[in-house]
């Protein structure tokens, strides 16, 4: 989503901004902008230069590399679309009535409209349909009125303007803001949004994400809700929000937080299908190793007592990480024998089930800041600490791959599953390692629970620990045979994925990155609802994939897939090589394992296949039109 990235220091800023705006890339926008405050040309007037445009960054580069615009300090933005079309106008910087103050703004005001029909009445005119628009304004008017009450044009008056003006927002949001008449000095803010400062050599930045700081600087400091900060050539003062001063030590960046390239692939997204089988053996190599002390199943943070203690799961999460949580909830159930639920978080929020005690609460997600999650833990957290009741307490846990995110800060038991960085916006091996620290789970909970055999579970872990080498040969077999199949899928409208059990996520998870990289539109169904409805859909031009690995529901998906194919229905199996794989027309095989850990495999091919679609239709299959990859507004 939205990024924002700002330098204040000695060197020109334009490259550095444009530099900073790339490498926040990977969180889509649709729009980018920046501005600068020129306060060394021949009239020795300091003015803000303002440089926007609609699409990708290379059209903004291209304007700025005809006509660089000067300064030393500078804000910049990209932005996707939330109030108002992606257009010049509403990129980002905007700017106040006078021209001199500038603001990028990554959230949502949600009182915007209040604000916006107040500055009316005050005769200011808006040009933009953004909400963002309304902030330059309202600083311009409180620099005014300090400026009228005898304060002069210097840092303080401005930081305090801006401090002023927080106080009117409501929203989750970052800015960054500057004011050509105070052009040594930058002021950034956030709630909720998150915002790292980097500490340069003689140079500071602000940024939306750690990777945008790569290259300039490997010290950060995230910034907390409610704070702000005033950032100068000489140094960073951080403020909370009843203006008391805020000492912190910055951080190190570790490898992991480093921007990834893409080395010799095609897309960041083939790339990270690639990485997969590190991602498992990582995860393996952590959470399961061999010389686990006797009586600890699993090395998860997880202590003896939240697991006396708890009688039930809930998970929390959105797009691809639900589809892990149904993954995990399935294996819980029915492995370790928890009852466990999974909710869309955007509708638990509103629609809470009534407290059920001595729950674990999970919420999971790679980005760590996704705004419908983190709000869903925020709401649940403060509900149940209402309750003052032992049994309703909250017991917490995040899975995801940014522990220097929102949900490593505010969650006091998280797993990290240490994929490294993903820059495609389709989420591959991120969504292998939150499945892998739901097995750990289960693994736990079953041990603990005794729910069943030392022998199963140590069959378990040594299935797991060959996913691995089978993910190697996976991806090696099925990176060309996909190439091959999608060539002759490519012009379909409409696909529908089958799967049952433990694979219907899969299939959901097929059908969301088919749909979500190559704009085709797919359904995922649990392939016994398929004669319930669906089936009207079917004849030769709708083809259908079918996930169908031997184990509990086997003979029925291939019953269901069967009547798919009675309905003319081109039929492309995910399955093991037998006599009743010869009912499909194309089949991706998969090695001979047990129904439990076959997820782990079977989401590979349909991973390529979408991509290799994509690709063959040459479309950016890193940043789909419309997705980001960190959604922080709800
Ligand atoms: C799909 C995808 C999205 C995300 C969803 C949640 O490829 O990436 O569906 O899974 O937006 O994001 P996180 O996991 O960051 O909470």
């Amino acid at each position: 989503m939205c990024g924002i990235f700002a330098v204040i220091g000695s060197r020109e800023v334009s490259p550095l901004l444009i530099d900073g705006l790339r490498k926040l890339e990977y969180r889509g926008y649709d729009s980018a902008g920046i501005a600068t405050i020129d306060n060394f040309n021949k009239d020795q007037i300091e003015k803000l230069n303002v440089t926007k445009s609609k699409g990708k960054l290379i059209h903004l580069s291209n304007l700025i590399k005809k006509k660089p615009p000067k300064g030393h300090v500078g804000i910049a933005h990209t932005r996707w679309a939330t109030h108002g079309k992606p257009n010049e106008i509403n990129a980002h910087p905007h700017l106040d009535s006078s021209g001199q103050i500038a603001v990028v703004q990554n959230g949502i005001i949600e009182n915007y409209r209040d604000l916006s029909e107040s500055l009316k009445t005050k005769g200011i005119k808006l040009t933009s349909e953004t909400d963002t628009e309304i902030i330059p304004h309202l600083i311009g008017l409180e620099i005014e009125k300090s400026l009228a009450n005898g304060l002069s044009s210097n840092e303080q008056t401005f930081l305090k303007a801006v401090q002023k003006v927080l106080t009117l927002l409501e929203g989750t949001y970052s800015i960054a803001v500057i004011w050509s008449q105070v052009p040594n000095a930058i002021v950034v803010a956030m709630e909720q949004a998150p915002l790292v400062i980097g500490f340069g050599e003689g140079e500071f930045f602000c940024a939306s994400d750690t990777p945008a700081l790569v290259g300039f600087t490997s010290t950060f400091l995230p910034l907390r809700d409610h704070e702000i900060a005033l950032l100068t050539p000489l140094g960073i003062e951080l403020y909370d929000n009843e203006g008391n001063r805020q000492h912190r030590s910055p951080s190190l960046l570790k490898g992991t937080q480093l921007l990834a390239d893409k080395r010799n692939f095609r897309h960041f997204m083939l790339k990270e299908i690639y990485e997969q089988p590190e991602t498992a053996q990582q995860w393996i190599d952590r959470f399961l190793p061999m010389d686990l002390s006797s009586g600890n199943s699993v090395a998860l943070p997880i202590s003896k007592s939240t697991l006396e203690k708890i009688e039930q799961i809930q998970i929390l999460a959105c797009g691809t990480s639900r589809h892990a949580g149904m993954v995990g909830s399935y294996l819980l159930e029915q492995f370790s024998g928890v009852p466990t639920k999974v909710y869309f978080a955007s509708e638990f929020r509103y629609a809470p089930p009534p407290l059920s005690p001595n729950t674990l609460t999970i919420g999971v997600s790679q980005s760590g800041e996704t705004a419908d999650t983190l709000a869903a833990l925020r709401m649940e957290k403060e509900r149940r600490g209402a309750t003052k009741d032992a049994n309703y307490a909250f017991h917490q846990l995040g899975i995801t791959n940014r522990v220097d995110s929102s949900f490593g800060r505010e969650l006091d038991n998280v797993i990290d599953i240490g994929s490294g960085i993903e820059i495609g916006v389709a989420a591959t091996k991120t969504f292998l390692g939150q499945m892998l620290s739901f097995y750990g789970l289960t693994i736990l909970f079953a041990s603990h629970r005794k729910k069943r055999t030392p022998q199963e579970i140590l069959d378990l872990s040594n299935d797991l620990r060959l996913i691995p080498k089978q993910l190697t040969d996976l991806i090696k077999k099925h990176d060309s045979l996909s190439k091959e199949i999608a060539h002759l899928f490519a012009e379909t409208k409409d696909v529908i994925f089958l799967g049952r059990g433990i694979n219907y996520p899969i299939a959901l998870e097929g059908a969301l990155k088919l749909k979500e990289i190559s704009y085709i539109h797919a359904q995922g169904y649990p392939a016994g609802e398929l004669k319930h409805g669906p089936i009207a859909l079917l004849d030769q031009h709708v083809p259908v994939v079918s996930v169908a690995v031997p184990g509990v529901v086997y003979e029925k998906v291939l019953s269901n897939s069967q009547e798919a194919k009675a309905r003319d229905a081109r039929l492309i199996g995910v399955s093991t090589n037998g006599p009743e794989s010869e009912m499909f027309d194309e089949l991706f095989t998969i090695p001979k394992v047990t129904e439990w850990v076959s997820p782990l495999l079977t989401v590979v091919p349909l991973q390529l296949f979408s991509y290799h679609i994509a690709a063959h239709k040459g479309l950016d299959v890193d940043q789909p039109r419309n997705l980001a990859k960190s959604v922080t507004v709800e």
